[in-house]
């Protein structure tokens, strides 16, 4: 039998991966959290609503191994939901060294570089551990996958982030990790065929379509996207960028959020409830969460392009469910392979899209034939 204990499974994005796990596949899910009580009640709902005793509880903390080892005993993976960058070399370790499969859906720098210093001794154990999943990161890689499997060439695969949940974004501790990334980010795309600078950024101009339209967007790197170049070496431009929102955010909020940052670096909770009471305060429709991808290449030798887009009103089911349509992949052994994976580079991106589209995204792809450009 399949066991899932999903740490930090109270949590927004938590309770969203237990409960789509519980609806979309037969596994054992075990809901961990240091407040067993919120974790039991979730298990008992759960187990009222499908009647078949599938989810129990269990009490951890990621700031205590002896926890961990407790509740990591007789699971098969551990899916960690918990806003626990700070602790995850406990996390990691102990799913290491008790032969667990993993999957994260942190952001973290320090994280993923442990995971790598780790890959080899995760592949000799044969274990699976997935790395970078959900929206983003997660999602990026898979939809440049995605529309790179449309062309026989692909040449330029931009990703582009559209985050808008209006008032009803809520806030938890999480914030703290958006904020910490802060301090690491880095804007560097893939232009005409190299990596722009370190710490550079780019500001461009996108057109979403539709209700979104013209954006003025900002380049966000992501460790999923180094290794496209490689994987598809006809590529010459790619990379992630995040849409502007309301003015007031862009130009007052933002820059008072970074300047904070670098004035009290210590401030970190009172920096993120600020950038969120600002994030709830100013906006206007339309109100989701998109990532598109618009690619272009060639197909039968002529040029065409490819535009992908997933969304959803909440993006925390737009994190929750990429992350089961891969389990789903995990669990039936087709993405089960040893060592260290990528989510977006692991699973296979159209049964990804249509498991994701069934769990309520909505999914969209248009590919059009352009005119060739006469010299
Ligand atoms: N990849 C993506 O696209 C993406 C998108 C959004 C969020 N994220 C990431 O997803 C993670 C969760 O975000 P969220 O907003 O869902 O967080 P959240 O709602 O604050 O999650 C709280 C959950 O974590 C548990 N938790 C907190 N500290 C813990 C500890 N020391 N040990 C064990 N459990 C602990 C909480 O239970 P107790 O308090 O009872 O312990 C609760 O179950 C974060 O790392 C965030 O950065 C990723």
């Amino acid at each position: 039998m399949s066991k899932i204990l999903v740490l930090g499974g109270t949590g927004y994005t938590g309770r969203l991966i237990v409960k789509h796990l519980v609806e979309n596949s037969k596994a054992d899910i075990t809901v961990a959290a240091r407040h067993l009580d919120r974790a039991q009640a979730l298990a008992d709902e759960l187990n009222q609503q499908y009647s078949d005793d599938r989810v129990k509880a269990i009490y951890a903390d990621a700031s205590q191994t002896d926890s961990l080892c407790q509740a990591f005993a007789d699971q098969m993976m551990v899916v960690v939901a918990a806003p626990t960058t700070a602790y995850a070399e406990n996390v990691i370790r102990t799913s290491l060294s008790m032969g667990l499969d993993y999957l994260d859906v942190q952001l973290g720098a320090q994280k993923f570089a442990l995971l790598q210093s780790l890959a080899h001794e995760i592949e000799r154990a044969s274990l699976c551990f997935i790395t970078e999943a959900g929206f983003h990161p997660g999602l990026p890689s898979a939809l440049v996958r995605y529309a790179a499997s449309h062309l026989d060439r692909v040449e330029s695969a931009i990703t582009l982030g559209y985050l808008n949940m209006g008032k009803g974004l809520p806030y938890s501790e999480a914030v703290d990790e958006v904020v910490e990334s802060f301090r690491e980010y880095n804007g560097q795309v893939f232009k005409n065929g190299s990596w722009t600078k370190l710490n550079s950024y780019e500001m461009r101009t996108f057109d979403f379509g539709g209700d979104i339209g013209r954006r003025r967007c900002y380049s966000m790197f992501l460790e999923e996207l180094r290794t496209l170049p490689s994987l598809f070496p006809s590529l010459r431009e790619t990379g992630f960028y995040i849409s502007e929102m309301h003015w007031l955010l862009d130009w007052v909020i933002m820059p008072i959020t970074w300047a904070w940052l670098k004035i009290a670096p210590q401030a970190v909770r009172s920096i993120g409830k600020f950038l969120w009471w600002g994030m709830g305060t100013f906006h206007k429709p339309p109100y989701r969460v998109e990532l598109q991808v618009q690619a272009a290449g060639l197909k039968d030798g002529r040029p065409v392009t490819v535009r992908s887009s997933v969304a959803h009103p909440d993006g925390y089911e737009l994190t929750a469910i990429p992350v089961v349509a891969t389990l789903l992949q995990y669990l039936d052994g087709i993405a089960r392979k040893p060592g260290l994976w990528m989510m977006g580079h692991l699973v296979d991106p159209f049964r990804l899209i249509k498991d994701m589209e069934k769990m309520g995204i909505t999914c969209a792809t248009r590919i059009q034939a352009e005119e060739a450009e006469c010299l």
